[in-house]
């Protein structure tokens, strides 16, 4: 490999590029500058069309699965083979900023409208995806899109999921114009060449270190939970407190043993949360009778996650018999880690180099649909720096002319894999 290819000249529109991620923003539940945009809201209905309007744009040809995943392709010149993919997500969870998953959307078809404008010809076909619900919001499993696209999912669990008001996948995809089979979203085997997915790192590394890309060797394994407790309610000034079972009471207990989990895990990269946890019937002068939570668990190491999910799943059950709780805990997801693919990195690598860029390998924290890509496709993920690495907040920033260089590294790492 030698980096770049020779001759090839890339000229991102970085101004063209801000523009679409501010115009995308302003597409949003909440007021700017908080953006949310949960799957198959109007926000998000809104935002679909402006990202096929960003695809014909850049001159890519549209296809949409039926779970919503839209797929924006340049033909190469021998379309039979497998294609060379990039992509990420434009659903935003409540109070988040512009640029999670947006970038890598919007960033790939820059990155291909530039290789067109330089006159390259691509060998594989070139296609960008914007992966349906990244985020958990909506049925509380993140990369539902990618997940069904790998064949990770069973079509019947995904058939089973429900969101709070109870509605299923089934009926949220049809109201949003989306009627084929969840069968047909499983990819065939061989689909994509390679993946390369461009994201803000959302961790504050390379912004410390001043390194303004960064090339994902590995991305952490999450998991989630949701936990149900089933308590005794009553008056609030009647019922004395040696007789309560205050379901609340024992999800503060489990909120807490998560943190400590994480912290006694041995593992400095064990991350627990409690970022859903909601009681019944929620009245100041009512003992709450009902109390559900979702605990996010993550490490880049599956034996310190299991025993940190040990120790939260024991000081549960202790808290539930201590207090007379009816717990049921189950199981969202618990998926493994992925492993960047060498070749693929190296390029990206020298593309870097090349460019006169300064790089650096890294671990993704956060998951990505590449987590899923990377089970069927050499994969991985070039990171740019965002401020204080903030994310998942309507303060998370990354500047143009980082956002411009990832694009840069993205198209000619893609011409490198196409040829
Ligand atoms: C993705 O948004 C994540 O929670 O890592
Ligand atoms: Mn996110
Ligand atoms: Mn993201």
């Amino acid at each position: 490999m030698t980096g770049p290819l020779s001759g090839l000249r890339i000229n991102i529109d970085s101004a063209g590029l801000k523009r679409r991620v501010d115009e995308l923003a302003l597409i949003s539940e909440a007021p700017a500058p908080v953006v949310t945009r949960v799957l198959f809201s109007e926000a998000d209905m809104r935002g679909r069309e402006y990202v096929r309007t960003a695809a014909r744009e850049a001159g890519l040809a549209l296809r949409e699965d039926a779970v919503g995943n839209i797929f924006a392709r340049w033909e190469g010149s021998e379309p039979g083979l497998p294609a060379v993919g990039s992509g990420s997500h434009t659903d935003a969870i409540p109070n988040a900023g512009r640029y999670d998953g947006v970038v890598g959307v919007l960033g790939a078809f820059e990155s291909l409208a530039a290789l067109k404008r330089a006159g390259f010809k691509p060998r594989r076909s070139l296609e960008v995806v914007m992966f349906t619900a990244e985020e958990p919001t909506r049925f509380g499993l993140g990369c539902l899109g990618s997940r069904l696209m790998a064949g990770t999912i069973s079509v019947e669990r995904a058939r089973a999921l429900r969101d709070p008001e109870g509605r299923t996948l089934d009926d949220l995809r049809a109201a949003a114009g989306y009627s084929g089979s969840l069968e047909s979203v499983r990819l065939p085997k061989g689909y994509y060449h390679s993946f390369v997915e461009l994201h803000i790192e959302q961790g504050p590394i390379l912004e410390e270190r001043k390194v303004p890309i960064g090339i994902v060797e590995h991305i952490a394994g999450p998991s989630s939970y949701r936990v149900t407790l089933h308590g005794e309610g009553g008056h609030a000034g009647a019922v004395l407190m040696k007789v309560r079972h205050d379901a609340m009471l024992a999800g503060a207990e489990i909120a807490l043993a998560v943190e400590r989990a994480a912290l006694e895990s041995g593992s400095p990269d064990t991350v627990g949360t409690v970022g859903v946890f909601r009681i019944e019937p929620g009245a100041v002068n009512s003992v709450p009778f009902r109390a559900y939570l979702e605990i996010d668990l993550r490490d880049a190491r599956l034996d310190s996650r299991a025993k940190a999910l040990a120790d939260i799943r024991g000081a549960a059950d202790r808290a539930c018999a201590r207090r007379g709780i009816r717990m049921e805990f189950e199981e969202i997801n618990a998926d493994p880690p992925a492993e960047g693919d060498p070749r693929t990195i190296a390029i990206a690598e020298e593309v870097c180099s090349g460019l006169g860029l300064r790089s650096l390998r890294m671990v993704s924290r956060a998951y990505h649909d590449s987590l899923f890509m990377a089970r069927v496709s050499p994969t991985t993920m070039i990171f740019i720096p965002c401020l204080n690495g903030w994310s998942h907040r309507p303060e998370e920033f990354a500047t143009t002319e980082h956002i411009a260089s990832g694009a840069e590294v993205l198209a000619h790492t893609m011409a490198q894999l196409a040829v």
